[in-house]
């Protein structure tokens, strides 16, 4: 099958964790095909490791640093990518995180909080492709596929604020595919379950992980919750995004998909 990926450029965003969702993205659109693959994230180092990784794909890359959350960065980091490259075809909206620390009711939590997490998710999420959408539309033609979360149909304590905001880019998904079809750019929500990247980080705040013991226990009694008796992977969720960015899939369009080993039906 060709995915059409021919002469295609590709961003994504949230591609500096070397063991998270945006680089095995990177990665496996440059394996596919793509022209051009830019990688930006908050942290330049390790978004430098994933460009030399794609071009040693052979695909043409750039990193590029930028906070998603402050406009100016994301504005001029697309500049930057156009300067480069002419054109963006595709655009995965993955930088993202689960900012609440403090484990306590969603009406207990500080304002802050609620506050940060929707600048992080959303808006940020919203800023990328506001800067990129011009240029789609110049082309009339784009695929757009955002990074949601399994968290917005599942009710755990302590996930209340971000599963909101992982919620809000699924609607956010629906409105910029109707919005925007008339002009050939479809826009897909990927909603990944709990995979092993850099995410827990900031839930442990630093603390060393479980005990084996206690891990073990916590193990079996989430695996139980999987009918496919695992949980995920990046190459999971670096492969439906990458087929919902691909030609293959270009009569799809304001679709929530949930990649979670069936955790989510
Ligand atoms: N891993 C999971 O269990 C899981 C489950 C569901 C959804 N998700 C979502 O998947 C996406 C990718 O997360 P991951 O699991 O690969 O985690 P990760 O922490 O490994 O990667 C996230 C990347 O986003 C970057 N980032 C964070 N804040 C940023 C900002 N303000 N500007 C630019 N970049 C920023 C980080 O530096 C990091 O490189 C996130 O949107 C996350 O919410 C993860």
């Amino acid at each position: 099958m060709d995915l059409g990926f021919k002469g295609k450029v590709a961003l994504v965003t949230g591609a500096g964790s070397q063991i998270g969702f945006g680089r095995e993205i990177a990665l496996v659109l440059a394996k596919e095909g793509c022209e051009a693959v830019a990688v930006t994230d908050i942290n330049e180092e390790d978004a430098k490791k994933t460009a030399e990784a794609v071009m040693k794909l052979g695909s043409k890359s750039i990193a590029i640093r930028a906070d998603i959350t402050k406009k100016p960065e994301v504005d001029a980091m697309v500049e930057n990518v156009i300067n480069e490259y002419k054109i963006i075809n595709i655009l995965c909206n993955v930088a993202g995180a689960i900012l609440h620390k403090d484990n306590v009711p969603l009406d207990e939590q500080r304002y802050e909080t609620w506050s940060k997490q929707m600048d992080l998710n959303l808006f940020g999420t919203m800023y990328v492709t506001r800067a990129v959408l011009p240029h789609m539309r110049k082309q009339k033609h784009g695929a757009i596929v955002n990074i949601g979360s399994g968290s917005t149909h599942q009710y755990s304590f302590g996930v209340g604020m971000y599963a909101i905001s992982k919620y809000a880019i699924d609607l956010f998904t629906r409105q910029m595919a109707y919005q925007e079809g008339k002009n050939g750019i479809r826009c897909n929500c990927i909603a990944p379950g709990p995979a092993p990247t850099n995410f827990g980080a900031v839930l442990r705040e630093g603390a060393p992980p479980p005990p084996p013991e206690q891990y073990n226990k916590m193990r079996e009694a989430m695996l139980a919750a999987f009918p496919l008796g695992r949980m995920g992977t990046p190459a999971d969720i670096a492969n439906i995004t990458v087929i919902m960015a691909s030609e293959a899939t270009n009569y799809i369009t304001g679709q929530l998909i949930h990649v979670s080993g069936g955790n989510v039906m």
